[in-house]
């Protein structure tokens, strides 16, 4: 089974990907946070750090024009890159009204020409999907299942919840063994794989898929992957320089206390999963001011609050 790191805006960064790399070992596909490819045609600086060609990262685009799309794609392609990823699947309000993300899903016609314009214009080129499994309601999976079997999808990454649902509530299992029975293509599973025993069990449960995605369990702990391998739990020591590799690397690239501190903030309501009896250190460091006040927080929690069994 091939384990993918899900893209997280603001959370799976370049940086984080290098630090995970060099301590965790790896994953054997990274995708980045979305990138936004418009009518500019360029991609901003904040951009430009996610794709300086790391061979197991997949880039991601977030657009419904089918001519941002593949002018980002070939230009990534230029660089390097040889699948690009399209997301269908983000659920963020301001995302959707604009009809992008798992906004498309609700458009079908619209969604069919910018993958026929996709798919046409990029020969070269390897397009994965990420996609939820509807915008309102899991009965428009079938429509949108026959609509993916269209293209050479080379990979079809099902979260199996509908726009509407964010990240709540139980997935749709039914939805992924509907896709299963009906879609031909290669088929990726996201969703609530938490722990290495969860994965096991999907792997178990599922022995003809060949890959699955991991996004929050793989922030809560860094070594999920690698005791899917067979490895070793993190320790504290290792937690703690993953921490502290991940800060300098921000510290080194984002001017000023605010923007580390806005990053490490994110960073810390998902590895907080990894320890136990972390309220206090943990509205410290929310509350923190400067870099100071924020690492005497964060160590409070990686040198003295208790480590979580791992399951
Ligand atoms: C804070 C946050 C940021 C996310 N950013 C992205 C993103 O940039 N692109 C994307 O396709 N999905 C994004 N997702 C969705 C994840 O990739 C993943 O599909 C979701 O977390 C479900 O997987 P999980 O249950 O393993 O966490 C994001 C999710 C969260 C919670």
């Amino acid at each position: 089974m091939k384990l993918y790191a899900a893209p997280m805006e603001g959370l799976t960064t370049c940086w984080w990907r290098q630090a995970h790399r060099e301590l965790f070992g790896g994953a054997d596909k990274y995708f980045t946070p979305f990138l936004s490819p418009n009518a500019n045609l360029r991609f901003q600086q904040r951009e430009m750090d996610e794709i300086q060609g790391e061979p197991d990262t997949v880039p991601q685009l977030l657009t419904n024009r089918g001519d941002h799309f593949l002018w980002a794609a070939r230009e990534l392609y230029r660089r390097g890159y040889r699948e690009v990823n399209f997301n269908l699947g983000c659920p963020s309000g301001t995302v959707t009204a604009k009809r992008k993300g798992a906004g498309l899903l609700a458009y079908p016609e619209e969604l069919e020409r910018c993958l026929g314009e996709i798919f046409d214009g990029l020969p070269e080129v390897r397009v994965s999907v990420k996609t939820r499994i509807g915008k309102n309601d899991p009965a428009e999976w079938e429509a949108l299942l026959a609509l993916y079997e269209k293209y050479p999808i080379s990979e079809l990454i099902v979260h199996p919840r509908v726009q509407k649902e964010f990240y709540k509530g139980t997935v749709h299992r039914d939805a992924f063994d509907r896709a299963l029975e009906a879609y031909p293509g290669t088929l990726v599973y996201n969703g609530d794989l938490f722990t290495p025993s969860d994965i096991g069990m999907f792997c178990r449960q599922y022995p003809q898929v060949t890959a699955v995605m991991t996004g929050r369990g793989l922030m809560a702990d860094p070594s999920l992957l690698r005791q899917v391998r067979g490895g070793p739990a993190a320790s504290r020591q290792e937690l703690a320089a993953f921490h502290d590799r991940l800060l300098a690397l921000y510290t080194a690239r984002l001017s000023g206390d605010t923007p580390v501190l806005h990053r490490m903030r994110e960073l810390w309501n998902y590895l907080s999963g990894s320890f136990e009896g972390t309220d206090r250190p943990l509205k410290a460091i929310h509350k923190a001011k400067d870099l100071p006040a924020y690492e005497a927080a964060a160590q409070e929690i990686l040198r003295s609050c208790p480590l979580k069994d791992a399951k």
